[in-house]
């Protein structure tokens, strides 16, 4: 039988690989300036006229800081084993330096036991794009100073929560909060510029090395890893430009992040602009970029087609739109196009320095809506399934992919682009913050209870001390 044509069950993914669900503070949390929280990027980018769509802020956001025990509850109700969250720097430090909010602390620590309660993994990410607005407004990621400043912060992460939290993840997808806050100015803290970029780009480089030796050295049992965001890119037409533009897009967004990562510098030849960030490159950089993580998380939702462009500075390419193309979309415009991940997966698997990756991100958002307490949302049903066969194809390829992360738990606040798009397995009603499972998260409840019942029986041939024997034996 084709792998395509059999049922898709958990179990077919071995009873190692890690089923869990991601989200980020600044999408969920609210409670803006709770217990001593000082502001972030995001709180000042939200506060700015035009900047998001509509106006929306997070202030609100899904109110998970005072929620979070029913939330806690609803992802053990799906079945959901892992649970990624981000912790806000800007609550822990307020100005982004010492001292530490002890208030944020006992926050944390109470989620901690919330999860622990319920029997779900936590999967920390020490930053997902809320830099604290105090040191934005020293240079923020453009000052390399930053390095240091996120040094001290990882430190007392790693010290606070080490002992109870075994893995972890440095840094959300570098290239869109550099690309969107530091060169296109879409989001926080706004910025543009090729100079403010190239030196952005170059700090968190160096800032996600330091984060990982600095976890490495601190959680002795730790499982480290840090998350890209990767697309698969092909050109729109097999004229030589066309190819050549695509390629230029795909070194930017697939290669420039993770590369220095490796050790194997920034990827120049293929993007000659890249030989512009010479000049933010000191000494000793390109050892001190390098760090062998346990793991890489990727994070790919979609394809994009491309050709060439006089008009685009750097990078001379464009976008051929989905819509322009006719495919399925979601509602952020992006491609339904499985795929991809397959391709990303094999791209990644191929680094001889990536030791294993999971799929920290996967998701989709359509405009769900409540009738009669129900959310039929067959769209994301159908998503799901067709990027997990794609993983499971490259697994039983050979590629070491252990793991798969659904975004996201509950619909949230998707930065510039405000509550529009509904990303959740469960669908939140923004005035009143009542949640509902959508179809799709009782989906993913249903096909997670294979891989409870695996763990069941193992546990109950352990009990036993030896495997029952075969019938007929
Ligand atoms: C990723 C982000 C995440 C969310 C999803 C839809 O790029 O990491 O916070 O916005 O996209």
């Amino acid at each position: 039988m084709e792998e395509f044509d059999k049922p898709l069950s958990a179990a077919s993914f071995g009873g190692d690989f890690e089923w869990g669900v991601s989200t980020a503070a600044f999408q969920i949390e609210g409670a803006h300036d709770a217990d001593g929280k000082g502001l972030s990027i995001w709180d000042v980018f939200t506060s700015q006229k035009s900047r998001v769509k509509d106006g929306h802020h997070a202030q609100q956001a899904c109110d998970f800081y005072n929620c979070y025990t029913d939330d806690i509850k609803l992802i053990k109700e799906l079945n959901i084993p892992n649970f990624r969250f981000s912790i806000s720097w800007s609550r822990i430090m307020p100005t982004g330096h010492h001292p530490v909010n002890q208030s944020a602390i006992d926050h944390y620590n109470r989620v901690l036991d919330a999860m622990e309660a319920q029997g779900i993994t936590p999967w920390i990410t020490l930053y997902h794009w809320d830099l604290p607005h105090e040191l934005e407004l020293k240079g923020g990621w453009t000052n390399r100073e930053c390095i240091s400043w996120f040094g001290d912060y990882v430190e007392v992460i790693a010290k606070h929560f080490g002992h109870r939290v075994k893995n972890w993840m440095v840094m959300n997808e570098p290239s869109v909060f550099t690309g969107g806050g530091y060169f296109l100015g879409i989001h926080a803290p706004g910025k543009r510029g090729l100079t403010n970029f190239l030196r952005a780009v170059h700090h968190v480089t160096l800032a996600t090395a330091a984060g990982g030796k600095i976890l490495r050295d601190l959680i002795s049992d730790g499982h480290i890893g840090t998350t890209f965001s990767c697309t698969y890119i092909e050109p729109a037409t097999q004229k030589l430009k066309d190819i050549a533009a695509a390629k230029r897009v795909d070194t930017l967004l697939n290669r420039a992040f993770i590369e220095p990562i490796l050790g194997l510098g920034y990827p120049e030849t293929e993007l000659p602009v890249i030989k512009k960030m010479a000049k933010y490159i000191l000494p000793g950089d390109v050892e001190a970029a390098a760090f062998d993580f346990d793991f890489i998380g990727i994070q790919c939702y979609t394809r994009e087609v491309v050709k060439h462009s006089f008009f685009t500075p750097y990078v001379g390419a464009a976008l051929v739109k989905a819509e322009k193309r006719g495919v399925p979309t979601t509602e952020m415009h992006w491609e339904v196009h499985p795929p991809s991940i397959y391709h990303m997966l094999k791209r990644f698997d191929a680094y001889k320095g990536v030791k294993k990756i999971l799929v920290t991100e996967n998701g989709s958002a359509f405009p769900d809506e409540v009738v009669n307490g129900q959310v039929k949302d067959p769209k994301r049903e159908a998503y799901l399934k067709s990027h997990l066969r794609q993983v499971l194809k490259a697994k039983n390829e050979g590629v070491n992919v252990q793991g798969y992360f659904v975004w996201t738990l509950t619909d949230n606040f998707e930065w510039a682009e405000g509550y529009h798009p509904r990303f959740g397995l469960i669908h939140v009603d923004f005035d009143t913050q009542v949640r509902t499972i959508k179809n799709s998260g009782k989906w993913y409840a249903d096909f997670l209870k294979d891989i409870k019942k695996e763990d069941e029986d193992t546990l109950c041939y352990s009990g036993h001390g030896q495997r029952a024997p075969e019938q007929g034996a």
